[in-house]
């Protein structure tokens, strides 16, 4: 099937990182920077480039939490439910900003392509649970309440 996708940058990651298999962490790492998540087109061509199968390829990818085979939002929202932050009621946080961008279960990301919510261990400000981040931007001290004016702000923001 004939595909659209430049394949150029990939090119320039497999000449930096090196077209060996040991490199394949570094290399899906350096794709998912670039596009936000891994695009399905790129896993034939990076395996082949490796001379590894799909499906290891693909394996390597779901395993890891952190690599997204889904497109994600402009806006990424990290709301931490390490144990500082759920004793101190992340999960009502979250619910909160779920609800508040009209997020279904099991949905991610909004309809829009706007904002994706994930749930995250602890992100080293336990002092301030429960908080969340918005694209790396640290909110302490989280209550559904301040969930629903931060959320009404970025809507407004994020185009
Ligand atoms: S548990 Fe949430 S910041 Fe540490």
């Amino acid at each position: 099937m004939e595909s659209n996708f430049d394949f150029s940058q990939i090119d320039e990651i497999l000449d930096r990182r090196g077209r060996t298999p040991q490199a394949t962490i570094a290399i899906l790492q350096d794709i998912q920077e670039l596009y936000n998540y891994l695009p399905h087109e790129v896993f034939p061509y990076i395996a082949k480039a490796l001379g590894i199968g799909d499906a290891k390829l693909y394996g390597v990818a779901t395993f890891y939490k952190n690599f997204s085979l889904e497109p994600k939002g402009k806006c990424i929202i990290h709301c931490c439910d390490g144990t500082a932050c759920h004793v101190r009621g992340s999960m009502p946080v979250l619910s909160a900003v779920r609800k508040e961008l009209g997020l279904k279960d099991g949905q991610a990301t909004t309809d829009d392509g706007r904002f994706t919510v994930e749930t995250v261990a602890c992100l080293g400000a336990c002092g301030l649970a429960p908080v969340l981040t918005v694209d790396g931007e640290v909110h302490p001290n989280m209550t559904p309440e301040k969930v629903a004016s931060l959320v009404a702000d970025l809507k407004e923001k994020i185009d």
